[in-house]
């Protein structure tokens, strides 16, 4: 079973879209084990975004994500990296495919309303970096056999 770090982006906050992105990750099957409403500050943004660290676009994407609050979750499931990942759409909101996240909501790569861990090794650390041990809540989902064929 793997997990993944999402995070809505302060852009999607702004524009009252935290609702719409979790109903789309939560009608695609995946589980929520963890979520909180944050404004990271910008020591997390720099460990979260350490691999682009030295591009131009990086004082930029520090500046927008430590700009206002955003809702980090961590979602669980069979290959729920790939999934969350093929649920936003790719990086440039105008490649990315209609019916994803992006590809409904997005315009420019800079307001891309969505983060997503992009490998299980990534998500590991980076579900490390937002979320402590006791934060993740252990249930059971009731429809769980209706979901996951269980193969
Ligand atoms: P994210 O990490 O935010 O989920 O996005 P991603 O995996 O789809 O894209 P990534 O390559 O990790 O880039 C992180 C964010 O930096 C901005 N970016 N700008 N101007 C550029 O060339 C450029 N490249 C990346 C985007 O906002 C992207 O989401
Ligand atoms: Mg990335």
């Amino acid at each position: 079973m793997e997990r993944t770090l999402v995070l809505i982006k302060p852009d999607a906050v702004q524009r009252g879209l935290i609702g719409q992105i979790i109903s789309r990750f939560e009608q695609r099957g995946l589980k929520l084990v963890a979520m909180k409403f944050i404004q990271m500050d910008e020591a997390l943004a720099a460990r979260h975004y350490a691999v682009h660290q030295g591009k131009p676009f990086y004082p930029g994407l520090i500046a927008f994500i430590t700009s206002g609050p955003v809702v980090a979750m961590v979602w669980e499931g069979k290959n729920a990296v790939a999934t969350v990942r093929a649920t936003m759409g790719v990086t440039r909101p105008w490649d990315a495919t209609p019916g994803t996240i992006r590809g409904d909501f997005g315009l420019t790569m800079g307001r891309n309303l969505v983060h997503g861990s992009d490998s299980v090794e990534n998500a590991a650390i980076e579900v490390a970096l937002f979320f402590d041990d006791g934060e993740f809540v252990n249930w059971q989902r009731e429809t769980e056999r209706w979901i996951d064929d269980g193969e």
